[in-house]
């Protein structure tokens, strides 16, 4: 049995005490009830899939943040299931090196490390997929899969068994089986994607075989001690799928097969509610389901899906709904997520605010995955262990606190540089204070208040009310000028507009409110801005036409934040436009083409304009003649997201 120090397992936790207490899973035990989920992070394989130290680093950096287990994510066990290009690839032995390496580099952090085995049948991102049935995925993954030879399928259990046999001879703790999210084992579950007429269709029993049948595979290779856990679907979430009753009669055949965890989440590709929800959901959304296999069961049930307050971790353990608690994306935000909450720390917390953008939508596009408040995802070693000190502490001033200037500020402060920041408003936050006021969106303000709490414990000389002007550039002399003065919604050249009867305004000042929007509303253009102002109006009661002169609305969002942004605008009270050509403004109205129909629409008494934005640079102007250097971040620098905002503060708030 992988015993751990006595000690560790024996500290009273007072603010957490249960998420802290130790938990025998299978022959092992962790020493907390924190499982890092497995997440296919789309980097840190080589072109052989096998494990680079670029992988082994991020898990390393997890482990010494203090989770109790942790999972990699998307171990592919066939070469027909690889669900992207850069996933570990587990069916050769030849993978067996590299993972060793990551196993002994993680083993002196005291934390379990597994790896999930998947494969993804339909949901596989290339041509020679394979599936129960020849049924396209839902979403996402192109193309027909094949439909598996009844003599194949004993092959891909058997792809599992020996998957898990190397990982348990590389050294692994323990590995999990993916069998949700729609991907292969799932496919044969659910009868939308299993139309198969032999021993694998049909019936409850036929859909659960090759599940059981991998497990049993699994048995067979690694023996009785080895752990193994199940990753199941409470439910698919759409029509057709896996749904929970099934969940429960599978649950208990599974522990009967050798479980020794059950990790209940939830969706497939193209389901009603996604398996990586967006802010748009409530935390814990998926709670429900691990509560309801608990009670089948009496091997440890994980739960997971939006857990990312302690608060609510430790009431699911007091309550009995789980045996564990899950964190995905908490942890990619920070690594140090369990230190932290078992030290009181709560504050320091660097919190995951659910925007989808940098993880899973990067990997989707096939991208690296990383995290929007997190830049050093992924590249963790490159970096110092820990923040190194300036060389030569130097005078800075940092104009402007949204997320890059706040960034920014904390990053030179923690290096030892003299920093002041000042605001010409009142409160810090700059645009994302306002982008945090639609509904739905108000878990911006939590990074916002991260970064407030992070600059009240350092030495940063904060200004707010504040511009900046050449007696203040006198007054701090600074060597460093950082402008991160954002941007503005910019006024387009379209005819009419200055002679509309309508009020003019600029999503900006909306909603910052000092300017109000009639009963009825046109908005100009079709990004996140817009839409997210669009449903602002909509809930106040008001009609809004948005005209978008684009192709595709909200491109600059994470496509699961826009799946749930989508929803909320079909409720009504909106209406819009795409491919629009505005021929003129009208005294209450517009002249446009839309994909080439022309109309007019009148009875309007506000232009909203959210398009394009500009960056604000005009500060660079008073430190000409001066002697400091003068660097633009964020969206003085050029109008973009959040990611890069924070991740060139950060990178600039090193490199000086
Ligand atoms: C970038 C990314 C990749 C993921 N890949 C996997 C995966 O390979 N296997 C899996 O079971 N879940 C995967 N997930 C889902 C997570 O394990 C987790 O269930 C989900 O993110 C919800 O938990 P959270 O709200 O704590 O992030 C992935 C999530 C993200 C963000
Ligand atoms: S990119 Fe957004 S959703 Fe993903 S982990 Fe980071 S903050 Fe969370």
């Amino acid at each position: 049995m992988h015993r751990r120090p006595k000690s560790i397992g024996a500290m009273a936790n007072t603010h957490f005490p249960l998420l802290f207490q130790p938990i025998r899973i299978g022959r092992l035990e962790s020493k907390n009830r924190l499982l890092m989920s497995a997440m296919s992070i789309h980097f840190g394989v080589d072109e052989r899939g096998h494990v680079t130290e670029q992988l082994t680093r991020y898990m390393e950096a997890r482990a010494q943040g203090g989770v109790g287990m942790m999972l990699v994510g998307g171990g592919g066990v066939h070469p027909t299931g690889v669900e992207l290009p850069h996933l570990p690839a587990l069916w050769e032995d030849d993978c067996i090196p590299s993972l060793t390496k990551m196993a002994q580099a993680v083993k002196p952090h005291d934390t379990l490390l597994g790896m999930q085995l998947m494969h993804g049948g339909r949901q596989s991102y290339h041509d020679l997929k394979v599936a129960p049935s020849a049924i396209p995925a839902p979403a996402l993954a192109k193309g027909i899969p094949r439909a598996l030879r009844l003599d194949e399928i004993p092959v891909m259990a058997a792809a599992f068994g020996d998957a898990a046999r190397r990982c348990r001879d590389a050294g692994l703790d323990f590995i999990e089986v993916h069998g949700a999210h729609g991907y292969l084992i799932s496919q044969f579950l659910a009868p939308n994607s299993n139309r198969r007429n032999d021993r694998y269709g049909g019936s409850f029993e036929n859909r659960t075989r090759f599940m059981l049948e991998v497990l049993e595979d699994i048995r067979r290779k690694c023996g009785p001690d080895f752990t193994v856990g199940i990753r199941m679907n409470g439910e698919d979430y759409i029509e057709g799928g896996w749904g929970l009753e099934e969940a429960l009669r599978l649950a208990p055949l599974l522990e009967q097969a050798g479980a020794d965890y059950l990790h209940v989440s939830a969706g497939v590709y193209g389901s009603r509610q996604l398996t990586i929800p967006s802010m748009y959901v409530e935390h814990g959304c998926f709670i429900h389901l691990a509560e309801a296999v608990k009670r089948t069961v009496a091997i440890p049930v994980v739960a997971v899906g939006r857990i990312k307050r302690p608060e609510m971790a430790e009431g699911i353990l007091r309550d009995r709904k789980a045996d564990m608690v899950a964190l995905g994306r908490s942890l990619l935000a920070d690594p140090q997520w369990p230190n932290k909450v078992k030290h009181g720390s709560l504050r320091s917390i660097r919190p995951c605010i659910g925007c989808c953008l940098g993880c899973i939508h990067a990997v989707f596009q096939l991208e690296p995955g990383g995290c929007v408040v997190n830049p050093d995802v992924g590249r963790e070693y490159l970096l110092p262990q820990a923040v190194e000190p300036a060389a030569a502490p130097r005078r800075c001033l940092v104009v402007g606190s949204g997320p890059a200037g706040l960034a920014a500020a904390r990053m030179l402060a923690l290096r030892g540089h003299a920093v002041t920041l000042c605001d010409q408003q009142a409160e810090t936050g700059g645009a994302l204070r306002l982008a945090a006021k639609p509904p739905g969106r108000s878990e911006l303000m939590d990074i916002l208040n991260y970064f407030a709490a992070e600059l009240a414990g350092l030495a940063v000389d904060l200004r707010l009310n504040c511009a900046v002007t050449a007696e203040l550039l006198q007054e701090v002399d600074p060597e460093e000028v950082i402008l991160a003065t954002g941007s503005l919604p910019d006024t387009p050249m379209i005819k009419g507009l200055l002679r509309t009867g309508m009020q003019v305004g600029t999503v900006t000042e909306v909603l910052a409110g000092v300017q109000a929007a009639g009963a009825h509303v046109l908005v100009w253009g079709g990004n996140q801005a817009a839409l997210v102002l669009a449903d602002d109006l909509a809930a106040k009661g008001k009609n809004v036409v948005v005209l978008n002169r684009r192709d595709h609305f909200a491109e600059d969002m994470s496509s699961n934040d826009r799946y749930y942004l989508r929803e909320r605008l079909k409720r009504g009270g909106i209406v819009l436009h795409k491919n629009v050509q505005i021929h003129s403004f009208l005294e209450d109205g517009v002249d446009f083409s839309s994909s080439g129909r022309r109309q007019e629409l009148r009875g309007f008494d506000t232009v909203v304009l959210a398009d394009t934005f500009v960056s604000l640079r005009e500060a660079a102007n008073l430190t000409k003649g001066r002697p400091a250097r003068v660097h633009f971040i964020g969206d003085a620098k050029q109008p973009r997201h959040l990611m890069y905002a924070i991740s060139e503060g950060e990178e600039l708030g090193r490199a000086l």
